[in-house]
Protein backbone atom coordinates (compact mmCIF):
# COMPACT_ATOMS: atom_id res chain seq x y z
CA UNK A 1 0.00 0.00 0.00
CA UNK A 2 1.20 3.49 -0.65
CA UNK A 3 0.74 5.53 2.11
CA UNK A 4 0.95 9.22 2.51
CA UNK A 5 1.56 11.70 5.90
CA UNK A 6 0.67 15.08 5.92
CA UNK A 7 2.42 17.21 8.49
CA UNK A 8 6.16 18.10 9.40
CA UNK A 9 6.77 17.46 13.31
CA UNK A 10 8.13 14.85 16.03
CA UNK A 11 4.74 12.92 15.89
CA UNK A 12 4.61 12.45 11.88
CA UNK A 13 8.13 11.51 12.09
CA UNK A 14 6.94 8.68 15.10
CA UNK A 15 4.31 7.74 12.58
CA UNK A 16 6.09 7.30 9.44
CA UNK A 17 8.71 4.87 11.27
CA UNK A 18 5.94 2.43 12.39
CA UNK A 19 4.13 2.75 9.69
CA UNK A 20 7.07 1.38 7.61
CA UNK A 21 7.39 -1.29 9.74
CA UNK A 22 4.35 -2.73 8.51
CA UNK A 23 4.48 -5.36 5.44
CA UNK A 24 1.92 -4.04 3.92
CA UNK A 25 3.82 -0.54 3.58
CA UNK A 26 5.32 -0.01 0.10
CA UNK A 27 6.12 3.90 -0.82
CA UNK A 28 5.50 6.48 2.14
CA UNK A 29 5.53 10.27 1.19
CA UNK A 30 5.20 12.63 3.67
CA UNK A 31 4.31 16.33 2.76
CA UNK A 32 5.93 18.82 4.01
CA UNK A 33 8.28 16.20 6.44
CA UNK A 34 11.53 17.56 7.85
CA UNK A 35 14.99 17.18 7.52
CA UNK A 36 14.42 13.60 9.42
CA UNK A 37 11.65 12.26 7.50
CA UNK A 38 12.71 13.37 4.39
CA UNK A 39 15.70 11.28 4.37
CA UNK A 40 13.70 8.06 4.28
CA UNK A 41 10.27 9.48 2.99
CA UNK A 42 9.44 10.91 -0.12
CA UNK A 43 8.52 14.39 -0.57
CA UNK A 44 6.49 16.91 -2.52
CA UNK A 45 6.77 20.82 -3.07
CA UNK A 46 2.61 21.20 -2.39
CA UNK A 47 1.45 23.78 0.47
CA UNK A 48 -0.72 21.22 3.09
CA UNK A 49 -3.78 23.81 2.74
CA UNK A 50 -3.65 23.31 -0.88
CA UNK A 51 -6.22 20.25 -1.31
CA UNK A 52 -6.93 20.22 -4.55
CA UNK A 53 -3.28 19.74 -4.97
CA UNK A 54 -3.10 16.96 -2.58
CA UNK A 55 -5.69 15.28 -4.16
CA UNK A 56 -4.01 14.99 -7.85
CA UNK A 57 -1.18 14.13 -5.64
CA UNK A 58 -2.47 11.60 -4.06
CA UNK A 59 -4.48 9.97 -7.23
CA UNK A 60 -1.43 10.05 -9.73
CA UNK A 61 0.22 8.24 -6.76
CA UNK A 62 -1.72 5.35 -6.06
CA UNK A 63 -2.17 6.33 -2.55
CA UNK A 64 -4.62 3.88 -0.64
CA UNK A 65 -4.52 6.02 2.42
CA UNK A 66 -3.69 9.57 3.22
CA UNK A 67 -3.12 10.23 7.14
CA UNK A 68 -3.31 13.48 8.56
CA UNK A 69 -1.01 14.43 11.61
CA UNK A 70 -1.97 18.40 13.14
CA UNK A 71 -5.47 19.46 13.32
CA UNK A 72 -5.53 22.07 10.86
CA UNK A 73 -5.79 20.47 7.55
CA UNK A 74 -8.78 18.36 9.79
CA UNK A 75 -10.72 21.44 10.26
CA UNK A 76 -10.47 22.87 6.78
CA UNK A 77 -12.28 19.65 5.47
CA UNK A 78 -9.48 17.61 4.53
CA UNK A 79 -11.26 14.28 4.81
CA UNK A 80 -14.31 15.46 3.46
CA UNK A 81 -12.09 16.54 0.58
CA UNK A 82 -10.62 13.58 -0.02
CA UNK A 83 -13.31 11.26 0.69
CA UNK A 84 -15.86 13.15 -1.97
CA UNK A 85 -13.29 11.78 -4.66
CA UNK A 86 -12.92 8.47 -3.41
CA UNK A 87 -9.71 8.32 -1.71
CA UNK A 88 -9.44 6.58 1.79
CA UNK A 89 -8.13 9.08 4.32
CA UNK A 90 -7.57 8.84 8.19
CA UNK A 91 -9.08 11.49 10.36
CA UNK A 92 -12.59 12.92 11.58
CA UNK A 93 -14.68 15.21 9.66
CA UNK A 94 -14.62 19.02 9.49
CA UNK A 95 -17.96 18.47 11.45
CA UNK A 96 -16.42 15.38 13.59
CA UNK A 97 -13.06 18.09 14.11
CA UNK A 98 -15.28 20.68 15.85
CA UNK A 99 -14.84 18.65 18.79
CA UNK A 100 -11.59 20.67 19.22
CA UNK A 101 -12.16 23.37 16.68
CA UNK A 102 -14.43 24.80 19.32
CA UNK A 103 -14.16 24.25 22.97
CA UNK A 104 -17.45 26.05 23.29
CA UNK A 105 -19.00 23.12 21.38
CA UNK A 106 -17.29 20.35 23.32
CA UNK A 107 -18.23 22.20 26.70
CA UNK A 108 -21.81 22.03 25.51
CA UNK A 109 -21.72 18.66 24.06
CA UNK A 110 -20.31 17.22 27.55
CA UNK A 111 -23.00 19.03 29.41
CA UNK A 112 -26.24 17.81 27.14
CA UNK A 113 -24.93 14.04 27.79
CA UNK A 114 -23.60 14.15 30.91
CA UNK A 115 -19.74 13.71 30.06
CA UNK A 116 -17.32 14.25 33.26
CA UNK A 117 -15.82 18.09 32.59
CA UNK A 118 -15.23 21.38 34.62
CA UNK A 119 -18.38 23.44 35.51
CA UNK A 120 -18.24 26.69 32.77
CA UNK A 121 -19.63 29.45 31.01
CA UNK A 122 -19.46 30.98 27.80
CA UNK A 123 -19.14 34.53 26.73
CA UNK A 124 -18.91 36.50 23.53
CA UNK A 125 -18.96 39.50 25.02
CA UNK A 126 -16.14 40.84 27.33
CA UNK A 127 -17.65 43.33 29.38
CA UNK A 128 -20.00 40.35 30.53
CA UNK A 129 -16.99 37.71 30.91
CA UNK A 130 -15.27 40.45 33.51
CA UNK A 131 -18.40 40.40 35.58
CA UNK A 132 -18.78 37.24 35.82
CA UNK A 133 -15.03 37.30 36.85
CA UNK A 134 -15.70 39.72 39.52
CA UNK A 135 -17.44 37.50 40.98
CA UNK A 136 -16.13 34.16 41.14
CA UNK A 137 -13.50 33.17 43.37
CA UNK A 138 -10.07 31.85 41.70
CA UNK A 139 -8.15 30.09 40.12
CA UNK A 140 -10.04 30.06 37.36
CA UNK A 141 -9.11 29.37 33.92
CA UNK A 142 -10.12 31.45 30.58
CA UNK A 143 -9.59 29.58 27.08
CA UNK A 144 -10.08 31.19 23.80
CA UNK A 145 -12.58 28.43 22.13
CA UNK A 146 -11.05 28.40 19.36
CA UNK A 147 -7.70 26.79 17.82
CA UNK A 148 -4.63 28.19 19.53
CA UNK A 149 -1.56 25.91 18.84
CA UNK A 150 -2.43 24.35 22.28
CA UNK A 151 -1.53 27.97 24.08
CA UNK A 152 -5.18 29.56 24.56
CA UNK A 153 -6.13 28.03 27.89
CA UNK A 154 -4.49 30.73 30.56
CA UNK A 155 -4.62 29.22 34.27
CA UNK A 156 -4.86 32.67 36.26
CA UNK A 157 -4.87 32.50 40.10
CA UNK A 158 -6.19 36.27 41.22
CA UNK A 159 -8.80 38.19 39.42
CA UNK A 160 -6.00 40.29 37.90
CA UNK A 161 -4.28 37.84 36.08
CA UNK A 162 -7.91 36.59 35.01
CA UNK A 163 -8.91 40.27 33.58
CA UNK A 164 -5.42 40.87 31.74
CA UNK A 165 -6.45 36.77 30.19
CA UNK A 166 -9.86 38.57 29.18
CA UNK A 167 -8.20 41.93 27.66
CA UNK A 168 -5.85 39.89 25.78
CA UNK A 169 -7.96 37.20 24.01
CA UNK A 170 -11.14 39.14 23.59
CA UNK A 171 -10.26 43.01 23.35
CA UNK A 172 -6.38 43.02 21.68
CA UNK A 173 -7.41 39.64 20.12
CA UNK A 174 -4.05 37.64 20.36
CA UNK A 175 -5.42 34.48 19.08
CA UNK A 176 -7.50 36.52 16.53
CA UNK A 177 -11.34 35.23 15.93
CA UNK A 178 -10.02 32.28 18.06
CA UNK A 179 -10.77 34.68 21.12
CA UNK A 180 -14.20 35.22 19.83
CA UNK A 181 -15.83 33.15 22.14
CA UNK A 182 -14.24 32.48 25.39
CA UNK A 183 -14.80 29.64 27.81
CA UNK A 184 -14.61 30.28 31.82
CA UNK A 185 -14.08 27.30 33.45
CA UNK A 186 -13.63 25.77 37.05
CA UNK A 187 -10.44 25.32 37.95
CA UNK A 188 -10.01 21.04 38.58
CA UNK A 189 -7.05 19.78 40.70
CA UNK A 190 -5.26 17.03 39.98
CA UNK A 191 -3.15 15.03 37.62
CA UNK A 192 -3.63 14.96 33.83
CA UNK A 193 -3.12 12.28 31.22
CA UNK A 194 -3.74 11.70 27.40
CA UNK A 195 -6.20 8.73 26.51
CA UNK A 196 -6.06 8.11 22.70
CA UNK A 197 -8.86 6.13 21.23
CA UNK A 198 -9.05 5.26 17.30
CA UNK A 199 -12.81 4.94 15.89
CA UNK A 200 -14.32 4.11 13.02
CA UNK A 201 -16.92 5.63 13.42
CA UNK A 202 -18.89 2.67 15.37
CA UNK A 203 -16.36 0.93 17.22
CA UNK A 204 -12.98 1.62 19.01
CA UNK A 205 -9.78 0.94 20.04
CA UNK A 206 -7.64 2.24 22.84
CA UNK A 207 -3.95 3.05 22.80
CA UNK A 208 -1.25 3.46 25.61
CA UNK A 209 -2.21 5.70 28.08
CA UNK A 210 0.45 8.80 28.42
CA UNK A 211 1.38 11.76 30.44
CA UNK A 212 2.56 15.16 28.19
CA UNK A 213 4.88 18.05 30.36
CA UNK A 214 3.33 20.54 28.74
CA UNK A 215 4.99 23.88 30.81
CA UNK A 216 8.70 25.01 29.90
CA UNK A 217 10.28 24.66 32.97
CA UNK A 218 11.02 21.95 35.15
CA UNK A 219 8.17 21.86 38.11
CA UNK A 220 5.33 22.12 35.44
CA UNK A 221 6.70 25.79 35.66
CA UNK A 222 6.34 28.87 33.09
CA UNK A 223 3.92 29.10 30.11
CA UNK A 224 2.57 25.59 28.64
CA UNK A 225 4.14 24.89 25.12
CA UNK A 226 3.12 22.36 22.62
CA UNK A 227 4.97 19.60 25.05
CA UNK A 228 8.36 19.08 25.98
CA UNK A 229 8.15 15.69 26.61
CA UNK A 230 5.81 12.53 27.52
CA UNK A 231 6.05 8.94 28.89
CA UNK A 232 3.93 5.46 28.09
CA UNK A 233 2.44 4.19 29.77
CA UNK A 234 1.34 6.13 32.47
CA UNK A 235 0.79 4.19 35.83
CA UNK A 236 -1.61 6.81 36.87
CA UNK A 237 -4.08 5.50 34.16
CA UNK A 238 -4.20 1.16 35.52
CA UNK A 239 -6.91 -0.96 34.33
CA UNK A 240 -9.55 0.29 36.52
CA UNK A 241 -8.99 4.17 35.74
CA UNK A 242 -9.07 3.38 31.85
CA UNK A 243 -12.30 1.03 32.01
CA UNK A 244 -14.14 4.30 34.23
CA UNK A 245 -12.91 5.95 31.21
CA UNK A 246 -13.57 4.18 28.55
CA UNK A 247 -17.44 3.67 29.96
CA UNK A 248 -18.28 7.54 31.32
CA UNK A 249 -15.88 9.32 28.51
CA UNK A 250 -15.06 7.81 25.24
CA UNK A 251 -17.88 5.48 24.86
CA UNK A 252 -20.32 8.58 25.31
CA UNK A 253 -18.69 10.68 23.91
CA UNK A 254 -18.48 8.76 20.49
CA UNK A 255 -22.25 8.15 20.79
CA UNK A 256 -22.82 11.88 21.30
CA UNK A 257 -21.34 12.69 17.83
CA UNK A 258 -23.29 9.89 15.88
CA UNK A 259 -26.84 11.22 17.82
CA UNK A 260 -25.52 14.86 17.05
CA UNK A 261 -25.14 13.87 13.15
CA UNK A 262 -21.21 13.94 13.17
CA UNK A 263 -20.13 10.10 13.28
CA UNK A 264 -16.25 10.32 14.46
CA UNK A 265 -13.86 8.71 12.50
CA UNK A 266 -9.92 9.00 13.28
CA UNK A 267 -8.22 9.44 16.78
CA UNK A 268 -10.37 10.96 19.89
CA UNK A 269 -7.36 12.30 21.86
CA UNK A 270 -9.27 13.33 25.47
CA UNK A 271 -6.50 15.59 27.78
CA UNK A 272 -7.80 14.46 31.10
CA UNK A 273 -7.56 15.58 34.89
CA UNK A 274 -7.60 12.69 37.27
CA UNK A 275 -9.36 14.48 39.75
CA UNK A 276 -10.42 13.17 43.50
CA UNK A 277 -13.89 12.60 42.21
CA UNK A 278 -12.79 11.13 38.70
CA UNK A 279 -11.60 11.29 35.43
CA UNK A 280 -12.71 14.65 34.06
CA UNK A 281 -12.04 15.69 29.92
CA UNK A 282 -9.82 18.88 29.94
CA UNK A 283 -10.46 19.22 26.57
CA UNK A 284 -10.77 17.01 23.23
CA UNK A 285 -8.17 16.76 20.59
CA UNK A 286 -8.97 15.74 16.87
CA UNK A 287 -5.68 13.91 15.77
CA UNK A 288 -2.74 12.42 17.40
CA UNK A 289 -0.46 14.10 20.38
CA UNK A 290 2.89 15.52 20.26
CA UNK A 291 4.98 14.12 21.86
CA UNK A 292 2.51 11.69 23.20
CA UNK A 293 2.40 9.68 19.61
CA UNK A 294 6.35 9.13 19.40
CA UNK A 295 6.39 7.00 23.48
CA UNK A 296 2.67 5.28 22.26
CA UNK A 297 3.59 3.95 18.81
CA UNK A 298 6.83 2.42 20.33
CA UNK A 299 4.45 0.38 22.15
CA UNK A 300 1.78 -0.57 20.22
CA UNK A 301 1.86 -4.03 19.51
CA UNK A 302 -0.06 -3.83 15.97
CA UNK A 303 0.41 -3.14 12.68
CA UNK A 304 -0.65 0.54 12.67
CA UNK A 305 -0.76 1.04 9.05
CA UNK A 306 -3.71 -2.20 9.16
CA UNK A 307 -5.40 -0.05 12.13
CA UNK A 308 -5.07 3.19 10.19
CA UNK A 309 -6.59 1.75 7.22
CA UNK A 310 -9.34 -0.20 8.85
CA UNK A 311 -10.32 3.19 10.82
CA UNK A 312 -10.68 5.29 7.32
CA UNK A 313 -12.27 1.95 6.24
CA UNK A 314 -14.90 1.58 9.17
CA UNK A 315 -14.12 -1.92 9.49
CA UNK A 316 -13.59 -2.46 12.87
CA UNK A 317 -15.79 -5.45 14.06
CA UNK A 318 -15.76 -4.39 18.56
CA UNK A 319 -14.07 -2.15 21.03
CA UNK A 320 -10.87 -2.72 22.35
CA UNK A 321 -7.93 -2.05 24.07
CA UNK A 322 -4.76 -2.85 21.66
CA UNK A 323 -2.58 -5.08 22.76
CA UNK A 324 1.14 -3.27 23.89
CA UNK A 325 4.67 -4.49 24.12
CA UNK A 326 6.00 -4.99 28.07
CA UNK A 327 8.20 -1.80 27.89
CA UNK A 328 8.03 1.66 29.16
CA UNK A 329 8.78 4.80 26.55
CA UNK A 330 10.17 8.53 27.66
CA UNK A 331 10.70 11.00 24.87
CA UNK A 332 12.44 13.92 25.67
CA UNK A 333 11.97 17.57 23.79
CA UNK A 334 14.76 19.37 22.46
CA UNK A 335 13.91 22.88 22.11
CA UNK A 336 15.37 25.75 20.99
CA UNK A 337 15.86 28.53 23.85
CA UNK A 338 13.35 30.93 24.39
CA UNK A 339 10.75 28.98 23.31
CA UNK A 340 7.53 28.96 23.30
CA UNK A 341 8.36 32.58 23.13
CA UNK A 342 10.56 34.41 20.50
CA UNK A 343 13.91 31.70 19.14
CA UNK A 344 16.58 31.76 16.29
CA UNK A 345 16.17 29.53 14.05
CA UNK A 346 19.03 28.29 11.26
CA UNK A 347 21.83 26.47 13.78
CA UNK A 348 23.85 23.41 13.09
CA UNK A 349 22.63 20.25 14.69
CA UNK A 350 25.93 17.95 15.56
CA UNK A 351 25.92 14.65 17.46
CA UNK A 352 23.40 12.85 15.56
CA UNK A 353 25.27 10.35 14.69
CA UNK A 354 26.44 9.60 18.08
CA UNK A 355 23.28 7.56 19.90
CA UNK A 356 23.16 4.42 21.15
CA UNK A 357 20.00 4.11 23.36
CA UNK A 358 17.15 5.98 21.68
CA UNK A 359 15.57 6.74 18.26
CA UNK A 360 15.64 10.65 17.77
CA UNK A 361 12.95 12.08 16.12
CA UNK A 362 13.04 15.30 13.92
CA UNK A 363 10.53 18.10 14.52
CA UNK A 364 11.83 21.11 13.56
CA UNK A 365 14.48 20.55 11.29
CA UNK A 366 15.35 21.97 7.94
CA UNK A 367 18.40 20.61 5.70
CA UNK A 368 20.50 23.43 4.51
CA UNK A 369 23.41 22.72 2.42
CA UNK A 370 23.58 19.28 3.60
CA UNK A 371 23.49 20.07 7.05
CA UNK A 372 20.79 19.77 9.27
CA UNK A 373 20.04 22.85 11.27
CA UNK A 374 17.12 23.95 13.38
CA UNK A 375 13.96 25.10 11.92
CA UNK A 376 11.77 25.62 14.75
CA UNK A 377 10.63 25.72 17.99
CA UNK A 378 10.78 22.00 19.57
CA UNK A 379 13.67 21.14 17.40
CA UNK A 380 14.47 16.91 18.70
CA UNK A 381 12.84 14.31 20.20
CA UNK A 382 15.56 11.50 21.96
CA UNK A 383 12.71 8.86 22.29
CA UNK A 384 13.80 5.61 24.40
CA UNK A 385 12.05 2.22 24.70
CA UNK A 386 13.38 0.44 27.90
CA UNK A 387 12.38 -1.92 30.32
CA UNK A 388 11.24 0.21 32.74
CA UNK A 389 10.80 4.20 32.99
CA UNK A 390 13.63 4.83 34.97
CA UNK A 391 15.82 3.17 32.13
CA UNK A 392 14.04 5.20 29.30
CA UNK A 393 15.12 8.06 31.23
CA UNK A 394 18.34 7.52 31.82
CA UNK A 395 18.82 6.14 28.18
CA UNK A 396 17.03 9.45 26.60
CA UNK A 397 19.15 12.23 29.25
CA UNK A 398 22.19 10.41 28.16
CA UNK A 399 22.15 10.11 24.23
CA UNK A 400 20.59 13.88 24.51
CA UNK A 401 23.92 14.82 26.10
CA UNK A 402 25.50 14.28 22.89
CA UNK A 403 23.71 16.25 20.38
CA UNK A 404 24.64 19.69 20.06
CA UNK A 405 23.19 22.83 18.69
CA UNK A 406 23.30 26.88 19.75
CA UNK A 407 20.77 27.61 22.22
CA UNK A 408 19.61 24.15 22.78
CA UNK A 409 16.65 23.82 25.90
CA UNK A 410 15.37 20.87 27.52
CA UNK A 411 13.43 19.86 30.90
CA UNK A 412 15.52 17.64 33.38
CA UNK A 413 12.32 16.08 35.10
CA UNK A 414 10.29 14.29 32.31
CA UNK A 415 9.15 11.06 33.52
CA UNK A 416 9.72 12.02 37.62
CA UNK A 417 6.36 11.62 38.09
CA UNK A 418 5.98 8.40 36.58
CA UNK A 419 8.98 6.97 38.04
CA UNK A 420 7.69 7.99 41.31
CA UNK A 421 4.79 6.43 41.02
CA UNK A 422 6.25 3.05 40.56
CA UNK A 423 9.24 3.15 42.93
CA UNK A 424 7.04 4.31 46.23
P1 LIG B 1 -6.27 23.04 27.09
O1 LIG B 1 -5.75 23.92 25.99
O2 LIG B 1 -7.72 23.17 27.35
O3 LIG B 1 -5.82 21.60 26.96
O4 LIG B 1 -5.48 23.50 28.40
C1 LIG B 1 -4.09 23.57 28.46
C2 LIG B 1 -3.62 23.24 29.86
O5 LIG B 1 -4.19 24.18 30.80
C3 LIG B 1 -4.03 21.88 30.36
O6 LIG B 1 -3.15 20.88 29.94
C4 LIG B 1 -4.01 22.09 31.86
O7 LIG B 1 -2.67 22.05 32.35
C5 LIG B 1 -4.50 23.50 32.01
N1 LIG B 1 -5.98 23.52 32.21
C6 LIG B 1 -6.91 23.70 31.25
N2 LIG B 1 -8.16 23.65 31.78
C7 LIG B 1 -8.00 23.44 33.10
C8 LIG B 1 -8.90 23.32 34.20
N3 LIG B 1 -10.22 23.44 34.06
N4 LIG B 1 -8.38 23.11 35.43
C9 LIG B 1 -7.05 23.04 35.62
N5 LIG B 1 -6.14 23.16 34.62
C10 LIG B 1 -6.60 23.36 33.38
N1 LIG C 1 0.69 17.21 23.61
C1 LIG C 1 -0.49 17.96 23.50
C2 LIG C 1 -1.04 18.11 22.15
O1 LIG C 1 -0.63 17.44 21.22
O2 LIG C 1 -1.94 18.92 21.99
Amino acid sequence: MNVLILGSGGREHAIFEKIRESSSAEKIFCIPGNAGINDSAITADIAVSNHRELIDFAKSNNIELTIIGPENPLTRGIVNDFESEGLTIFGPSREASILEASKAYSKELMRKYGIPTAEYKIFTDHTDAENYLRSHTHPIVVKASGLAAGKGAKVCTDLEQSLKAIREIMVEKCFKDAGDEVVIEEFMKGEEASVFAISDGNYYKILAPAQDHKAVYDGDRGPNTGGMGSYAPAPLIDDKMMYIIERSIIEPTLEAMKAEGRPYKGVLFVGLMITDSGPKVIEYNCRFGDPETQVILPLLDADLLELLYDSAKGRFAENGILPLKNKHSLCLVLASGGYPGKYFTGYEITGLGSISNSKVLHAGTVLENNKTVTGGGRVLNVVCTADSLREAKKGAYRDAENIKFKDMYFRKDIGDKGVKYYEK
